[in-house]
């Protein structure tokens, strides 16, 4: 079954409306997977991204999609392999640092929603020239930050973003406060020294302070 960029992006847009920020998950140990996604989930953070730069990333995609309430995506996918591993363990959307054709035709014919990486603006017209509305903004911060994530959408009010990359609690407000940014992702929610803890519950509070930035 396959999906247009137009549906693609719709679904993608949906999943980043859930809550304000989409956490970045980078995991090394699967048996963090469940605790780790309840945690995110009671706190208000639904929507969940587990990057694809562990050994352990499949199998945390196939335990997160258990959780209930959940929305479990694939991140750093690079490769049409990537996109057929990351469906096939439940994963419902999918995230890219940029974009190439290879990329977005799998994610196409995979049905998995992508948000596909732009950080100028003629990565983002060649992206919506394909069907794509909903992108990530990648690396946000490095590229310019808010201000030149805010530059992009005059010109381009079409397109919406999720920046990430460098994003914080602290600048999240500056991007969430533009027309053109549904939500941020971000790493610093689900920090390594907590996890290797197992303080789930400050990892809920994490995600309680990100939720309540809208
Ligand atoms: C990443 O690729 O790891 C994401 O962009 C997250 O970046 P961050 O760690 O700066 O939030």
């Amino acid at each position: 079954m396959n999906v247009t960029p137009q549906d693609a992006s719709k679904r993608a847009f949906e999943v980043c409306s859930l809550a304000p920020v989409v956490p970045v998950l980078v995991i090394d140990d699967v048996a963090h997977a469940r605790p780790l996604a309840e945690a995110l989930v009671a706190g208000g953070l639904p929507a969940l991204e587990v990057t694809l730069r562990t050994p352990a990333a499949l199998d945390v995609i196939r335990e997160m999609a258990k959780v209930k309430g959940g929305v479990v995506g694939a991140g750093t996918l690079l490769t049409p392999a990537d996109v057929r591993a990351a469906k096939a363990a439940g994963a419902t959307f999918g995230v890219a640092p940029g974009a190439t054709d290879t990329l977005l035709q799998a994610c196409e014919d995979e049905d998995l929603p992508l948000l596909a990486g732009a950080a100028t603006a003629s990565e983002a017209m060649r992206l919506l020239e394909r069907g794509y509305t909903m992108l990530k903004f990648f690396p946000a911060e490095a590229s310019g930050g808010a201000a030149a994530l805010k530059a992009i959408g005059a010109p381009i009010p079409q397109v919406m973003f999720c920046p990430t990359g460098g994003v914080t609690l602290k600048n999240a407000p500056d991007y969430l406060a533009l027309p053109n940014t549904v939500c941020v992702g971000g790493s610093w929610v689900a920090p390594k020294d907590l996890m290797l803890k197992g303080d789930w519950a400050a990892i809920e509070a994490l995600a309680r302070e990100a939720a309540a930035l809208r």
